[in-house]
């Protein structure tokens, strides 16, 4: 139960480094790497050392003490305006999640309230911590949230990882499934694969076999003869972008679960911190969505499994109508069958804080 309460959590700050935990290489290989400039924390997040929304949006912060410390060293009282560049390479790393502009506009922010005449990084790094801290909080109370809407013995699916891996700790859709768990709410989980990067394989399936929460792997398209079985009650997943009317943009994939869902009357939950909702935009038309490299497709491990050449497509996410979705669950609240109006009662909540 300790092991469950506590996770892993895969972004440290130590010896005024970035310390990741390399992603790419788990289940096998637990690999730390160390970071002490930001374009190698703008390229990391590109590959994918780190991945998630929340995780990604954690980085990007330290990334901007990175920066802060390079532009204070290389143009001392014009740091604010050196720091720019490598902003813009932090902000130019993945386009979906949108934690990733929350994190640097948040950081620049507090670069706007500095002194021109002093280091900024004791400051930066400040934010950088209780932005860090603010997410564990979060998934923490979502995980409460959400746990909450289960009936006891529930068996669920998730898709990719929204896990301890995909943010600071504890995880968004792992967070409600550990909670749950704890809470004798879990009876299953079954994990989708999730191509073709494979985090539910990779990722998803090694921390809940770690902590020792009943799970089943299948490939992503068995879901729907799961759910047409009978014996599934909650899609839990979480989000790289919601719009103000709810609909939410996840890992490719997400959308088809949905509309399984809807047609076999199996519930969808979404879980995410209010820093994952894109207050700018209408709705999910407006969400841009990554296309990655062809060869995560066409390729396993360097080993092509198509023909040469092959053409590919390969978006990293889709976007699930409100309509599809039962309750988006953050730390703000839960908004059950979410419209446009009910995500404002949030946001006003949320101002009220
Ligand atoms: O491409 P990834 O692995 O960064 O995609 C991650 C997802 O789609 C997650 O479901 C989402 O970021 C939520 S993580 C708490």
């Amino acid at each position: 139960m300790t092991r469950l309460l506590q996770t892993i959590e895969p972004i440290l700050w130590r010896d005024e480094q970035l310390h990741l935990l390399d992603q790419r290489v788990l289940p096998h290989t637990e690999n730390w790497l160390a970071f002490y400039d930001s374009d190698a924390v703008a390229e990391a997040i590109k590959l994918m050392v780190v991945r998630g929304a929340p995780a990604i949006g954690v980085t990007a912060a330290y990334g901007v003490v990175l920066a802060a410390r390079e532009a204070w060293f290389s143009a001392g009282e014009n740091w604010q305006e050196a720091l720019i560049p490598a902003l813009k390479r932090l902000a130019a790393s993945r386009p979906t999640a949108v934690n990733l502009f929350w994190a640097i506009e948040r950081m620049q922010q507090t670069c706007n309230t500095l002194s021109k005449y002093e280091s900024p990084e004791p400051a930066l790094l400040e934010q950088a911590k209780r932005i860090h801290q603010e997410d564990v909080k979060a998934n923490r109370t979502m995980g409460q949230y959400g746990a909450d809407l289960l009936d006891n013995d529930s068996i669920v699916l998730t898709h990719c990882n929204a896990g301890a891996l995909a943010t600071a700790g504890f995880g968004t859709a792992l967070g409600v499934i550990r909670q749950g768990f704890i809470d004798g709410k879990i009876e299953h989980v079954y994990v989708d694969e999730t191509r073709p990067w494979l985090q539910g394989s990779r990722l998803t399936a090694w921390e809940l076999m770690q902590e020792g929460i009943p799970m089943t792997l299948q490939a992503d398209v068995a879901a729907g003869a799961l759910m047409a079985g009978g014996r599934l009650d909650w899609v839990i997943v979480g989000a790289d972008r919601i719009a103000s009317n709810g609909d939410t943009a996840n890992k490719i994939g997400t959308y088809s679960l949905a509309v399984l869902a809807k047609y076999h009357g199996v519930k969808v939950m979404v879980v995410a911190p209010t820093t994952t909702i894109d207050w700018s935009i209408e709705n999910g038309s407006q969400i841009p969505i990554e296309q990655r490299a062809h060869s995560e497709v066409s390729e396993i491990e360097g080993h092509a499994i198509a023909p040469a050449k092959v053409h590919v497509s390969n978006p990293a996410f889709d976007v699930t109508p409100a309509a599809l979705i039962d309750a988006i669950v953050t730390e703000e609240g839960v908004v059950s069958s979410p419209s446009k109006e009910k995500m404002q009662q949030l946001k006003k909540e949320e101002k009220n804080d």
